[in-house]
C-alpha cells in the first residue's frame, strides 16, 4: 500500500511531538510536512524543546519547520496539533483548500456540523463531514478529537450510558501537567500544590462526552440528554489524567454486570483491527488502590491508549455509581486518538 502523505500543524508543541514519535514506524502514514508559528523557517531540532523520551527522531532535526499556510503543506491527511486560538484561523484556510484535517484543538468542536469523535464510541458522527462540506463550500472538511479529560470519561461512559442509560454525572479531575502544553505551568505554582483551576476545562468536559453520545438526527447531532458537571484540577503528575466519577442511572445497578460490560467493549478499531488500536479499549482493575497515573497510564496492548477505569462500587442508592477512570492525556487524549481517528477514515475511506 501507498503510504498516506501526513502533516503535522503545531509540530514543535507537546503534542506535535507525541505524533513524531508515535507516527515514526506508522505502517500506513509518513510525515511529509511539518508547520510551526514563531519555529518556522528553522530546523526542527533547533526549533523544538524536545521532552520527551527517547530522544528526538533522527530524521526530523534537519527538516525545515514550514509556515502553517495550505501552500506550503503536501498531506493527504493533516493532523493539527495547533493552540485553539490559531486553529480557528488557519484550519478554515486548510478545509477550504481541500485538506483532510483532524484537530487537537477545541475550535469547532461546538459546531452541529463538525463531528467530535472517539474511534471505539461514535464513529457513525462521521456523516456529518459531507454536510459540513456542502454547508460550508469546503472541499476539504475539519473533524475534532475531543477534549483530553472529556476522551477518558466518554470512553468509560459509553458501555455504562448503553447498558442502564445515564441522567447524570459528576466528575472531579486530577490532570497532569503536560496537558498545558509548553511552556506549561511555572514550576513554583505547581510544586508542592494542586491548582483547583483550569481555564475553559470545565465547560468542554460538560458538553462534549453528550455531543459524543448523542445521535444523528436530520442533519445534525442531537446532544444526549444528560447531565455533566465538573470540577477540574492541576496536580503534579507529568502524563495521565486521573478522574473522580459519580453516575446517575435510569436503571438499577449490577456492579458485576457494570464490570463486564467495560471489559468486553470493543468498537470499529477492534473489530478492523487497526494499527493505533489497543486490543481491549478499557481495563478494569480490582485493587482498590488502582488506577495510578504512574503505574496506569501506559496501559494497553497500543502502550498509552488503554482506558483504565477502577474502584468501581455502588453509590448511596440503587440507580448510582462510582469509579476512577485514567487515560493518557497526550497519547488517548490527543495525539493517539487523533492517528486512530485517521486510520479509521483510510479503512472507511474518507481519506484515501
Ligand atoms: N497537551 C495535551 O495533553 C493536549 C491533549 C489534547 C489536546 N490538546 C490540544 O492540542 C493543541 C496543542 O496542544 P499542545 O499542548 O501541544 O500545545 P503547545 O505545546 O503550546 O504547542 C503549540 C504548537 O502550535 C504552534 N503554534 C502556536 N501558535 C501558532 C500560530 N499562530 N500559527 C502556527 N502555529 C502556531 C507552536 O509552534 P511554535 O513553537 O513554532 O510557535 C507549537 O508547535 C491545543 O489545542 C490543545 O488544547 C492538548
Amino acid at each position: 500500500m501507498r503510504k498516506i502523505k501526513t502533516a503535522i500543524l503545531g509540530a514543535t508543541g507537546m503534542i506535535g511531538q507525541n505524533y513524531l514519535y508515535l507516527l515514526l514506524n506508522h505502517p500506513w502514514f509518513q510525515i511529509t510536512s511539518l508547520t510551526g508559528g514563531e519555529s518556522a523557517g528553522k530546523r526542527y531540532g533547533a526549533a523544538s524543546r524536545w521532552l520527551m523520551s527517547p530522544d528526538m527522531p533522527k530524521q526530523f532535526k534537519d527538516v525545515i519547520v514550514k509556515p502553517t499556510e495550505p501552500k506550503e503543506v503536501d498531506a493527504d491527511i493533516i493532523f493539527s496539533a495547533l493552540p485553539t486560538s490559531a486553529a480557528k484561523v488557519v484550519e478554515p484556510k486548510f478545509a477550504e483548500a481541500g485538506f483532510h484535517i483532524i484537530s487537537d484543538s477545541s475550535a469547532f468542536r461546538q459546531y452541529d456540523d463538525v463531528p467530535v469523535v472517539i474511534p471505539e464510541v461514535n464513529p457513525d458522527h462521521l456523516s456529518i463531514i459531507d454536510i459540513q462540506k456542502r454547508k460550508r463550500k469546503w472541499d476539504g472538511f475539519i473533524a475534532s478529537n475531543p477534549n483530553c479529560t472529556a476522551l477518558g470519561l466518554t470512553i468509560a461512559l459509553k458501555p455504562i450510558h448503553d447498558l442502564l442509560k445515564i441522567n447524570k454525572v459528576v466528575i472531579t479531575t486530577m490532570q497532569a501537567l503536560s496537558g498545558a502544553g509548553l511552556p506549561g505551568v511555572p514550576s513554583l505554582s505547581i510544586t508542592d500544590n494542586v491548582i483547583p483551576f483550569i481555564a475553559e476545562e470545565e465547560e468542554k468536559v460538560q458538553l462534549e462526552p453528550c455531543k459524543i453520545l448523542g445521535s444523528i438526527e436530520e442533519d445534525r447531532i442531537k446532544p444526549a440528554d444528560i447531565r455533566v458537571e465538573a470540577s477540574c484540577n492541576r496536580v503534579p503528575t507529568i502524563d495521565g489524567h486521573l478522574e473522580s466519577v459519580y453516575v446517575e442511572t435510569k436503571e438499577r445497578v449490577d456492579i458485576d454486570r457494570v464490570k463486564d460490560t467495560l471489559v468486553s467493549f470493543k468498537g470499529k478499531p477492534q473489530e478492523q483491527k487497526l494499527p493505533m488500536a489497543p486490543a481491549q479499549p478499557i481495563i478494569v482493575r480490582e485493587e482498590e488502590d488502582r488506577p495510578q497515573p504512574r503505574l496506569d497510564r501506559l496501559a494497553g496492548s497500543v502502550p498509552g491508549m488503554g482506558v483504565t477505569v477502577g474502584r468501581i462500587r455502588r453509590g448511596s442508592d440503587a440507580n448510582s455509581l462510582w469509579l476512577h477512570v485514567l487515560s493518557h492525556n497526550t497519547i488517548r487524549g490527543g495525539s493517539g486518538s487523533s492517528i486512530l481517528l485517521g486510520e479509521l477514515m483510510v479503512a472507511l475511506k474518507i481519506i484515501q
